[in-house]
C-alpha cells in the first residue's frame, strides 16, 4: 500500500525536502542550444556557469511524478538561459509548470508546428498539452523556480528540437525581451 507523504518545497531555492533525485546542467552540457557559438565557447572555457538544476519527488508505484526546476539567470549572446526541450516519449502524456519565482517564458511547440507561449511568474500554473514540445527560458535577473507535475513515466524525446531546433527564439533586444523567428530552424 502506497502511504501518504508531505513534501517541503521551498518556492525560492527550489529545494525539495525529501527528494528521490537530482541532476544539474552546466553551459559545457548544453552545446549546440544557442547560436552564439563563441559567446558559448568563451563562457564554458570560463566558469563554465550551472544553468539549471531538476530535483524530483518519486514515490515507487506512484502514477505521480512532481519536482522543481531551478534554472539561473544569465545569457549566451543574445539568447537567455533556457532548458533543452522536449516532447514525452509517452505522447498522450501532459504536464504543469507552476512558477514559484522569478520570471520567464515557457516556449511550447505542436508537433505540426504550432507555437504558444506562456508567461512564467509567480500565480501562473501552465498547461502542456500532450505532445507539445516545452522549453523554459529565464528572462529575468534572478533564478526561475517552478514546480513540475507529469507522469513518472513520460519520458523524454530530446532528438527533435536538438536536430532542428525550436521555430522560435527568446532573445534580448535593446533591453527587451522579444520572441523572434529562429532563422536556423530546420523545417
Ligand atoms: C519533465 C519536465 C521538466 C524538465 C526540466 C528540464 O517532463 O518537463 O522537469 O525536464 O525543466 O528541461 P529539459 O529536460 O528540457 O532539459
Ligand atoms: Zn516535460
Amino acid at each position: 500500500m502506497l502511504l501518504p507523504a508531505g513534501v517541503r518545497i521551498d518556492g525560492r531555492s527550489g529545494a525539495v525536502t525529501p527528494a528521490t533525485g537530482s541532476y544539474a546542467k552546466h553551459l559545457s552540457e548544453l552545446a549546440g542550444l544557442y547560436r552564439d557559438k563563441a559567446a558559448h565557447a568563451a563562457m564554458v572555457a570560463g566558469q563554465d556557469p550551472l544553468a539549471y538544476e531538476v530535483v524530483d519527488y518519486r514515490h515507487q508505484d506512484s502514477d505521480l511524478a512532481f519536482g522543481t526546476t531551478i534554472m539561473a539567470p544569465g545569457r549566451v549572446g543574445d539568447e537567455f538561459f533556457m532548458t533543452r526541450g522536449h516532447f514525452h516519449e509517452r505522447r498522450e502524456c501532459g504536464e504543469t509548470y507552476y512558477t514559484q519565482s522569478g520570471e520567464g517564458i515557457l516556449l511550447l511547440q505542436s508537433r505540426d508546428g504550432l507555437v504558444r507561449t506562456v508567461e512564467m511568474k509567480p500565480g501562473i500554473c501552465a498547461f502542456i498539452p500532450p505532445d507539445w514540445a516545452h522549453r523554459s527560458i529565464n528572462t529575468g535577473d534572478e533564478k526561475l523556480v517552478f514546480v513540475w507535475h507529469c507522469a513518472p513515466d513520460a519520458g523524454h524525446e530530446y532528438g527533435e528540437i536538438l536536430e532542428k531546433g525550436m521555430r522560435k527564439l527568446v532573445v534580448a533586444r535593446d533591453g527587451r525581451v522579444e520572441i523572434v523567428d529562429n532563422p536556423n530552424f530546420v523545417s
